[in-house]
């Protein structure tokens, strides 16, 4: 079997999900290719070697430079804060790597634009944005029936994405809430996946018309050990800083084929957790997803007869499903992490292929443009052209 071995630069809570992906992923499909989980970086060495021991990582280093410059490595995982894709990823290019990337791509369209025209430049190389929620049975269904028809001309998105993590005012400044590392509040962390989807199965965004708002300005910061999301703990002899992202953003989009959208998310949406929910609607049905729910989707179809009309669930764990037949018999349900297994599966035969996986650099490229354009919308109070 053909290796390709794999640095990963970062280890809280997606090195966690992307590492169970390295190490999972050959066991249970075929890939052509097995990846090496060969050497974890962080700048914390204990902490850094206890990770690496316990997911199976062979090595560690301290420095990312170090790890893009090595000759044996062949594909660079990226799971730090947005401020550190841009150098990673055009680094890793450069040096001739795989990327596998986390979302958002960049911190903004500047740096997502020279990240696809080098990328564009390294015709074999495969590189990828992780919305991994594109990789999930159910989504993958409703692209089918979108695709076969049953759904007709769409007229509507009805999307959120919603968490509560920030809605305690003692929740510290973590560097989801800084602009100068995050780039955006929810609007590029959770808005990126919903625009992501809607350009999956919808099609392209024209413009956008957003509202955002700030409900707490200043917050307690954060202690060394805090990751970016969830659980945060606050040093409070550290002072307190501002919040420099916004805390939820409402956007209406107008799609290229006719049909209106809407995206709606914020983090203080108390006993939402991983909100990540649509609604399509179109001229022969209905479809809806609830990624809490992630294993169901809902069809509605206008052509079953009147009488036997309403919302079906279906249970998205037969065999045919997309990726099942490499997990249980049906009605064994998979979870969050294997939507990560399915994006290396992916990736690792588009590196056998030579066929660019998507969403990829240019997708990632696309969302900046459209987040961006959200975001200046509600700066200036206008619709904007994207
Ligand atoms: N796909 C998803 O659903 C999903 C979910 C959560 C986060 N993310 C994305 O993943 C990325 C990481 O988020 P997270 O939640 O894992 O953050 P986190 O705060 O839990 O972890 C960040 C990691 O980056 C490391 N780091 C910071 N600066 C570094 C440096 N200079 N060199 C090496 N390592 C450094 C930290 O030590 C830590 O290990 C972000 O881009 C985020 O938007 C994606």
């Amino acid at each position: 079997m053909k290796t390709m071995n794999v640095g990963i630069i970062g280890y809280k809570f997606m090195g966690k999900a992307h590492s169970n992906a390295w190490s999972k992923a050959h066991q249970f499909f075929d890939m052509g290719i097995e990846p090496v989980m060969k050497v974890a970086c962080g700048r914390h060495p204990d902490a850094l070697k206890e990770f690496a021991d316990n997911w199976g990582w062979e090595e560690i280093e301290t420095d990312w430079r170090k790890v893009v410059a090595r000759a044996d490595i062949d594909i660079i995982d990226i799971c730090v804060p947005q401020y550190l894709h841009f150098d990673i990823a055009m680094a890793a290019l450069k040096a001739g790597k795989h990327v596998f990337c986390e979302k958002p791509l960049a911190m903004n369209v500047e740096e997502a634009r020279l990240l696809c025209e080098e990328a564009d430049m390294h015709a074999g190389l495969i590189h990828y944005v992780n919305h991994n929620y594109r990789r999930c049975p159910a989504v993958m269904l409703a692209k089918q029936l979108i695709d076969e028809g049953k759904i007709g001309r769409i007229f509507h998105w009805r999307g959120a994405y919603l968490q509560d993590w920030i809605v305690d005012p003692n929740f510290p400044l973590t560097w989801h809430l800084q602009a100068d590392k995050a780039g955006m509040g929810p609007q590029g962390d959770l808005n990126s996946h919903s625009v992501d989807l809607a350009r999956f199965l919808i099609g392209e965004i024209e413009s956008v018309s957003c509202m955002t708002a700030n409900f707490i300005t200043e917050r307690v910061l954060p202690d060394e050990a805090a990751s970016g999301t969830f659980n945060g703990t606050a040093d409070v002899a550290a002072g307190k800083g501002k919040v420099t992202v916004e805390d939820a953003a409402f956007m209406h989009v107008r799609f290229v084929n006719g049909a209106l959208g809407s995206f709606e998310t914020s983090r203080f949406a108390p006993g939402r957790k991983n909100y990540n929910y649509f609604e399509i609607y179109g001229s022969k049905g209905s479809l809806v997803f609830n990624f809490e729910r992630m294993n169901e989707l809902q069809f509605f179809s206008l052509e079953d007869p009147t009488y036997a009309q309403g919302f079906r669930t279906i249970m998205v764990t037969e065999g045919e499903h997309a990726y099942i037949s490499g997990w249980w018999p049906p009605g064994h349900i998979i979870g969050y992490e294997h939507e990560f297994i399915h994006a290396v599966v992916d990736f690792m035969k588009a590196i056998g292929s030579g066929a660019q996986i998507s969403p990829n650099f240019h997708d990632g490229l696309r969302e900046m443009e459209i987040l961006s354009a959200g975001l200046l919308s509600a700066k200036e109070r206008r619709e904007v052209k994207v």
